[in-house]
């Protein structure tokens, strides 16, 4: 049996879209548990971007998710972290988010935890590599295990073609205004990672 918790932050939906096929592919793994929750959004933002039509529905559609909490972090046995790119590395949300946890941080709460981390770009090189790798960071002064995707497990990775997917997480391509939707091949990457996830927190807690 294994806790696997799904803290994302989406504005536009496409993390969001991930963070369901990263769920489901944990579900798949027998005896774990799953939940799905969102990082908080600030106040300014919602302000700001209030006149944005496709901000608001994204915002709309994930009305039902509840917000993650400290005490989601501390049942978790496995977390998979939803991390746009935001100028090639973590948006600010996140990053409060993370910084308001220093308590557990103090406490050595998240340590041996498994933790994977998935993310999305505008562009195909606009940093999905480096928002996943610069988030790390954080992870590892937490103590957590880091699970990324192999290449013999995550054959899709190997290509050419502009869709996400890489050795460090699973991840998607919004395109510049926004319009592409996660390609196939990166649903699938995003629940392999979910189930590879929850077979290492497994494994752990043995
Ligand atoms: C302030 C800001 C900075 C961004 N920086 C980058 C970037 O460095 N590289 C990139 O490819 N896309 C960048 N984007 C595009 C986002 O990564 C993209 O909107 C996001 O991945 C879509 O995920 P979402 O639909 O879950 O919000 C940026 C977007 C915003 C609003």
């Amino acid at each position: 049996m294994a806790k696997v918790l799904v803290p994302y932050y989406s504005a536009y939906g496409h993390i969001y879209e991930m963070a369901k096929a990263v769920a489901k592919g944990a579900e798949e793994v027998e005896g774990t548990e799953v939940k799905l929750v969102k990082i908080p959004e600030f106040d300014v933002v919602k302000q700001a971007m209030s006149s944005q039509d496709a901000y608001v529905q994204a915002q709309d559609n994930q009305d039902d998710v509840a917000e993650a909490t400290h005490d989601d972090l501390r049942w978790a046995e496995g977390i998979a972290w939803g991390i746009p790119t935001r100028y090639g590395s973590m948006p600010a949300q996140m990053k409060q988010f993370l910084d308001s946890a220093g308590g557990l941080w103090a406490n050595g709460e998240l340590e041996g935890k498994a933790t994977s981390i998935f993310t999305s770009t505008g562009s195909v090189h606009g940093g999905q590599e480096t928002t996943i790798i610069t988030s790390l960071i954080p992870m590892l002064h937490f103590g957590m295990i880091f699970v990324g995707l192999p290449y013999g497990e995550n054959p899709e990775q190997l290509t050419t073609d502009g869709i996400g997917g890489s050795p460090y997480g699973a991840s998607t391509i919004s395109g510049p205004d926004g319009s592409a939707s996660p390609d196939e091949r990166d649903f699938v990457m995003a629940k392999r990672l979910g189930a590879r996830l929850a077979k290492v927190a497994h494994k752990l807690n043995q």
